[in-house]
């Protein structure tokens, strides 16, 4: 039996998710029933049987959640909604035992409320199985042990059943967060836009709580992305059991071999701050991974950490949420407002730049990386002028809804493109 899938992704990532699919079947499935479908803003249709909806739980980076197709029909009001809603056989799928979670999604949707319509919908639900079996699910929107999500374009209205659960970047293993983690599936996407794939030396000197590396060495290690946790699938009545047992015993070897392997990953982090390391390593150890190696470093001192060229990616701090951290020009400290209480750092000079910062850090990648490629995922525009560094190539990404562009810069010897400081760039 098929089914048609939707994964959501971080926008931008699209075309990665559909590679990443394309993968997952001719490694997992053993010709399966799989068919790749169009890809859309914000994530990609595919076609399969149960196990293609449980193989891409498991082992895709990029996706945020596995939504099974339950129904699709145009509509003009909210009453079409809950008749379609109504006519679903939801019973074939939970019991009035499940709670439930609904939550509706628009885009130039002519309703005037989605609260609303996302009550019409609970109630469609509810209404439905009280009709069968004489009771009512209890709604959660906390820990649901069903989710359903109805999309609503300006014309059309299509239900989906979550075979997923909590959203797939959790990968069950983070215990500590740090300051501003990159979500897991947006670090995994970008790590495949860089093109690097295991073996190459791979170095993050603003690596926070470590989501790249970590991604980074799972692979490496052929470590299942959700090996670690649950699935909303689990919970429903019809799923194919055996065939799941079989794929998450497949991923649980994989991941007891790769405890036992001592390869060299070729991983590297540092950070300026000894308690985001910590976090880092807390990470690592939960998720299997204490081949990564770490040191506490100022970025703008950084150097490489294999004698091969790699791929050097990062998030640097932003804006409002982290600021950059260390002794500026006049070798006075900076503090964050994260970090307060951190003795090692101290509130100086409210107008200090981080121009000063983006300024030290493309001289040590001009001067330090020759070879290497630099991917530095930004929302600052302005960036390549502040590292005085031209980009090969900007790919515009979403972190949430923050508009991003990962900047690529290609250290290649005697021909670093620089660029002037007050060079305008384009969106
Ligand atoms: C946006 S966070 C990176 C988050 C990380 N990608 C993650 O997923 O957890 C920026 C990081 O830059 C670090 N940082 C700030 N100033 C720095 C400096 N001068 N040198 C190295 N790291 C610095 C911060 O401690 C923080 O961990």
């Amino acid at each position: 039996m098929s089914f048609d899938f939707f994964i959501p992704c971080p926008r931008g990532l699209e075309a990665a998710l559909a590679a990443e699919l394309a993968e997952i079947a001719t490694r997992h499935l053993n010709g399966a029933p799989f068919t790749a479908g169009a890809q859309v803003p914000g994530g990609v249709h595919f076609r399969g049987g149960w196990a293609a909806g449980m193989a891409a739980n498991l082992h895709s980076r990029i996706a945020s959640r596995v939504l099974l197709k339950i129904a699709h029909r145009p509509y003009r009001s909210e009453q079409d909604i809950y008749a379609l809603a109504l006519e679903q056989r939801w019973e074939q799928w939970f019991s009035a035992r499940e709670t439930l979670r609904v939550d509706v999604t628009a885009i130039k949707s002519p309703l005037r409320s989605l609260e609303f319509t996302t009550l019409r919908v609970k109630d469609a639900i509810c209404d439905r199985l009280r009709e069968v079996s004489g009771e009512r699910p209890n709604i959660d929107t906390s820990a649901p042990d069903v989710r359903v999500f109805a999309f609503l374009t300006a014309t059309d209205c299509t239900l989906y059943l979550d075979t997923s659960g909590e959203p797939l970047f959790k990968r069950g293993w983070r215990l500590d967060k740090g300051a501003a983690p990159l979500r897991e599936n947006l670090a995994a996407g970008i790590l495949r836009l860089t093109g690097w794939t295991a073996g190459t030396p791979l170095y993050d000197p603003m690596c926070g709580s470590g989501t790249f590396l970590a991604e980074a060495a799972q692979v490496a290690l052929n470590i299942a992305p959700g090996v670690e946790r649950r699935f909303g699938f689990e919970k429903l009545k019809q799923y194919e059991a055996k065939t799941w047992q079989t794929l998450k015993a497949a991923a649980m070897d994989a991941k007891h071999a790769a405890r036992a392997s001592r390869s060299d990953l070729q991983i590297f982090g540092s950070d300026i701050s000894g308690d985001m390391l910590i976090k880092a390593r807390a990470n690592f150890e939960r998720a299997g991974l204490s081949a990564v190696s770490l040191k506490q470093v100022d970025a703008r001192g950084m150097a490489p950490p294999s004698s091969e060229p790699g791929i050097l990616v990062a998030n640097p701090p932003y804006g409002e949420r982290i600021e950059v951290r260390g002794r500026n020009a006049r070798g006075e400290l900076r503090e964050t407002r994260e970090n307060r209480d951190d003795d090692s750092f101290r509130r100086v000079q409210e107008e200090a730049p981080d121009s000063e910062f983006f300024k030290a850090l493309g001289d040590a990648l001009k001067q330090r990386f020759t070879g290497w490629h630099a991917f530095i995922l930004t929302s600052d525009r302005k960036l390549p002028g502040q590292l005085r560094l031209r980009e090969s190539t900007k790919t515009p990404l979403f972190n949430g809804a923050l508009e991003c562009r990962l900047f690529r810069f290609d250290l290649i010897a005697g021909s670093v493109r620089q660029r002037p400081a007050n060079d305008t760039p384009a969106a």
